[in-house]
């Protein structure tokens, strides 16, 4: 395979303008996957421009869901085929996305014929017997190479289950909650720690009736089964996760001034706002409002000098996604980053813990790395190094990121990996940079 060449990262003065971000990668999904078993068209705009949301789409169309992209591109028109969809002949492609193969697996396992996922060489090391074993407790048949990609399921006749989620993951209570309109009964599904509710809160907008009760630091979902859905019209508010690389690109100089409108305010998704709030950067939230049960509000940033902050428990799961860039920017705290309770970090598109804290060292900072997190001292300097993305989109962005207070030219090797989340990275990020 060609690989392309690396990109090179400068060091920046400040971070200065307004940036609008494509919808939100966690609902693009949800919001798809439900169009095409929903009854009736639905209308999705502003919808995720990352490689991995396309990977969805692909599969939906592979399952007979008719959909076309519009305006340009992000606005998706699907039409949707009700709870039964067409058996694929080829193996349903998920790329690197393992939000499509977890969640996308609870609708193909309600489904009268085979289907078989596949992933690319990151996603085929990626657990799956977390999908698999509840699945297979409905009633699904599910043959796997030792509970990793490729997935052959044979579905139909699911039965509800009543399940304990033994990790918090908003990826298996999605695919559980899917599974469980094709059941029969109602599915009970409980996390200990609350995790990210935009499948609770597109079911509700496509029509589904559902129940949520808080039990501690976590909530119980009920959903009755056989429920139809019926299409909606929805804008997709920007990508929460995708704005982290700019709040902590701004959080780096005291003098960053940036705006971010239509941007997801989602209270399991926003805790980044409060802990950068914590840390000292300044931001203030105008035009907030609700469309389809999900917040979005209008950002204003402004820099300021950055304190540590000690992330475990509920808040490493809540950030789970922000962590590497929040690590990568650690060194120029005053007091340093902390990260517990983070184990899940070693599972994702990379070893995540293993490549913040490699590519830190490349830059020349002093990291502790310990099983489930990291403890990077403040007050470190970073000289400009060859970084190795591990293909991980997001390792890509944070050391980008960090770059741009290094003593030196950085390279990015595998950038083309942002693509995964947000193919425009590195041009937004050189157009708000001033040198
Ligand atoms: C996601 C949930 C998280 C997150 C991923 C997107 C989702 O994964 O890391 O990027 O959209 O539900 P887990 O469910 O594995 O925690």
């Amino acid at each position: 395979m060609e690989t392309a060449a690396p990109v090179v990262v400068r060091p920046a003065r400040t971070i200065r303008g307004n940036v609008e971000l494509p919808g939100d990668k966690s609902i693009s999904h949800r919001y798809a996957m439900l169009a095409g078993i929903a009854e009736g068209a639905s209308r999705l705009e502003n919808y995720s421009t990352g490689a991995d949301c396309a990977s969805t789409l692909g599969c939906l169309r592979a399952l007979g869901v008719p959909w076309q992209r519009k305006a340009g591109g992000n606005v998706i028109e699907v039409q949707g085929r009700g709870l039964t969809l067409a058996a694929s002949a080829a193996p349903l492609d998920c790329g690197n996305s393992g939000s499509t193969m977890r969640m996308l697996s609870g609708i193909v396992a309600g489904q009268r014929f085979t289907s078989e996922m596949i992933g690319d060489e990151s996603l085929s090391r990626r657990p799956m017997e977390r999908v698999i074993d509840p699945l297979s407790a409905m009633g699904a048949e599910i043959a796997s190479r030792q509970g990793k990609p490729p997935l052959r399921i044979t579905g139909g006749a699911l039965q509800a289950i009543d399940y304990t989620l033994p990790v918090a993951s908003a990826q298996v209570k999605s695919c559980l909650l899917f599974a469980g309109l094709f059941a029969e009964g109602e599915t009970r599904v409980r996390e200990s720690l609350r995790t990210r509710d935009h499948s609770e809160v597109a079911l509700r907008a496509f029509g589904v009736r559902l129940d949520r009760q808080s039990i501690g630091a976590g909530c119980e979902v009920r959903i009755p089964g056989g429920q139809r859905l019926r299409g909606v019209e929805f804008r997709i508010p920007g990508d929460l996760s995708t704005a982290a690389f700019f709040l902590c690109a701004a959080a780096l100089f005291p003098g960053s001034q940036l705006a971010i409108p239509h941007l997801l305010m989602n209270p399991t998704r926003a805790r980044l706002l409060d802990i950068l709030m914590q840390m000292g950067l300044g931001i203030s939230v105008t035009q907030l409002d609700e469309i389809h049960g999900e917040l979005v509000g209008s950002l204003q940033i402004q820099g300021a000098k950055l304190k540590g902050i000690t992330l475990a428990g509920a808040d490493s799961a809540a950030l789970i996604d922000e962590i590497p860039v929040l690590a990568a920017i650690a060194p120029f705290t005053e007091t340093g980053v902390e990260v517990r309770d983070a184990r899940e970090l070693r599972v994702k598109e990379s070893d995540r813990i293993a490549a913040v804290a490699s590519n830190l060292r490349r830059m020349g900072a002093e990291v502790e790395e310990r099983e489930d997190g990291l403890k990077i001292r403040g007050g470190q300097s970073l000289r400009g190094a060859e970084i190795d993305s591990h293909s991980d989109h997001r390792i890509a962005m944070a050391f980008a990121v960090a770059a741009l207070r290094a003593e030196g030219e950085t390279q990015i090797l595998g950038a083309e990996s942002a693509a995964v989340s947000y193919p425009a990275f590195f041009e937004t990020l050189e157009a708000l940079t001033e040198r």
